[in-house]
């Protein structure tokens, strides 16, 4: 049974005036990766292999974290990692210890002003400055435009990796051997299969159901067909789980598609790649094996590994939220899918189309532009700006690379041209470069997608399949940290006032 009884819920805070700050690199214990090669992963299905690096005391990959160098200069000048409060409403003095660049937000609720009071709280309605768990997955400089998993380069993973492999890492937290990748790949294509009733469930949809509504439901519909993946603490059930979900999410997209064109499912051919099975359940008509565009197989491969995670955003902040309940992984996904159908967040991609589609012609761009700046922050330009990059998104620098390669298989995009023509313009105004807003991944992806042949609907689906790993790497990893609880935010209350109720009659 799973037993976390006493994980702390309150968030962690940054430091004062860390809000625009970079992340220092990480100090954490660098553990010889040969040296962890072998451990607990023998057999299949398998537990992950867990992370057993200890508490050192270093600073945790992924969370802001002072060098060692900064820790000699700082000790010069600050004799302890505390931070000293000065209540003026009381003329009290608070002392509270700095971990990790950031203080404990429950310490806060020592500073009162009687004991009726309850004790200070911060108000962040969005994280802007809340680190609510500490990880180990993926590090994220904003300012730089550094995205890494468990320490590798995103560019290195896209140009050298696949996206199972990368799966793989970002789950247990190191690059799989040959054999276990080839293990792994094997389990995966074992589970591409859905249960003939999930078939007819998905059946049900209108003719033009958005793909994304489908995938949300369809996967939350798995749990009951997997009641077992309630028992969250069976640490070998969630390994399997995982792996099943992985495996099916190409094949409910898929089977989402082809619904939604009025076409017969294709089921999984196992022989082809993970992205390649997945083109062809898209694809396949009447030939007896569908023929993968290793170009496009690959293409569509990079842009999964771009997908694959990005720390604490939206939807994965919901599977944390939503799993913190020990809810069960298909519920979690589910919700997560929620989050990232938002045009704030995964559904970007496709807005960003219509957005290309709006401005019709180059000509245009210079008023768009124009429109957006003096809109108020009622228009945006979709694909440009982020929470926490401050500079150019290095996935969107890697998609822009792979654009050309995949217009030589399918033709330019006309929409490039207006694209690159919005992003010249835009990065050279003042409102832009003032606010620091750049093109994300979703402004190319788009374009590739839609020259793939995928309508713009499916876009945020082709986001939602690799980010799976992303959600899931992130949900074993919460599972399996004594600091958390269920998910419960506080507020600050600013209604009525006891009052008494009032007849009908008298109001
Ligand atoms: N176009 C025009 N102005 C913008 C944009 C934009 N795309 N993004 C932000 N701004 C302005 C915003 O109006 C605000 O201006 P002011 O200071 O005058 O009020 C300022 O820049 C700061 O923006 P913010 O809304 O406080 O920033 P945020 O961190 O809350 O929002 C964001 C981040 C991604 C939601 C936002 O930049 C946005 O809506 N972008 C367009 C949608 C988009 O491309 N989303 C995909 C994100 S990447 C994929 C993913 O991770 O999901």
């Amino acid at each position: 049974m799973w037993s976390h009884a006493c994980p702390r819920a309150d968030a962690i805070l940054s430091k004062p005036g860390a809000g625009n700050r970079t992340p220092k690199r990480r100090t954490g214990g660098s553990e010889n990766a040969a040296s962890r090669r072998g451990r607990g992963l023998e057999s299949f299905p398998f537990p992950p292999r867990r992370d057993e690096r200890k508490e050192t005391g270093d600073a945790p990959e992924g969370t802001p974290a002072v060098s060692e160098n900064e820790r000699e200069g700082a000790s010069e000048t600050m004799a302890k990692d505390s931070l000293t409060i000065t209540d003026n409403r009381t003329g009290q003095t608070y002392e509270l210890p700095i971990e990790n660049g950031t203080i404990k937000a429950i310490d806060l609720r020592k500073i009162k002003t009687g004991a009726e009071d309850f004790g200070l709280m911060t108000y962040d309605p969005a994280f802007l400055n809340t680190a609510s768990c500490k990880s180990r997955i993926t590090f994220i400089d904003g300012d730089k435009g550094i995205l890494e998993y468990r320490g590798y380069p995103i560019e290195q993973l896209a140009e050298q990796s696949s996206f199972l492999e990368v799966s793989w890492l970002l789950w247990n937290g190191e690059l799989p051997t040959k054999t276990e990748l080839d293990d792994f790949t094997r389990h995966v294509a074992h589970h591409t299969y859905l249960h003939e009733n999930i078939k007819r469930f998905m059946d049900g949809f209108r003719h033009d159901a958005h793909p994304m509504g489908m995938l949300q439901s369809t996967v939350g519909a798995l749990s009951t067909f997997y009641p077992d993946s309630k028992q969250i603490g069976d640490e070998r059930k969630r390994a399997h789980h995982t792996i099943r979900l992985m495996a099916k999410m190409p094949t409910i997209a898929a089977f989402a598609f082809r619904h939604s064109i009025g076409f017969p499912y294709v089921y999984p051919d196992n022989e082809l790649s993970y992205v390649g099975n997945f083109l062809s359940m898209l694809r396949k008509m009447a030939e007896p094996k569908y023929k993968v565009n290793p170009v496009l197989e690959h293409a569509l491969d990079v842009l999964f590994i771009l997908h694959a995670d990005h720390e604490q955003n939206c939807s994965t902040n919901a599977m944390r939220a939503i799993g913190s309940a020990q809810t069960d992984p298909y519920s979690c996904v589910s919700g997560a899918i929620s989050a990232l159908y938002g045009p704030l967040h995964g559904g970007a991609n496709e807005a960003v189309l219509r957005m290309l589609a709006e401005i019709g012609d180059i000509k245009n761009v210079p008023a768009f532009v124009k429109e957006v700046k003096e809109g108020q922050g009622e228009k945006k330009l979709m694909g440009f700006g982020h929470r926490v990059y401050k500079n150019y998104d290095p996935r969107a620098k890697v998609i822009k690379r792979l654009a050309e390669e995949v217009f030589e298989v399918t033709g330019r995009n006309a929409a490039l041209d207006i694209a690159v023509e919005l992003e010249r313009i835009a990065l050279q105004d003042d409102y832009f470069v003032k606010r620091k807003l750049y093109p994300n991944v979703d402004f190319y992806s788009g374009l590739i997608y839609e020259a793939m042949g995928f309508p713009t609907d499916f876009f945020t689906v082709l986001f939602a399949i690799p980010r799976t790993a992303g959600w899931l790497a992130q949900w074993h990893e919460m599972i399996k940290d004594p600091d958390q609880k269920i998910a419960r935010p506080r507020q600050v209350f600013l209604g009525q006032g006891r009052r008494d109720y009032v007849p009908i009659e008298n109001r």
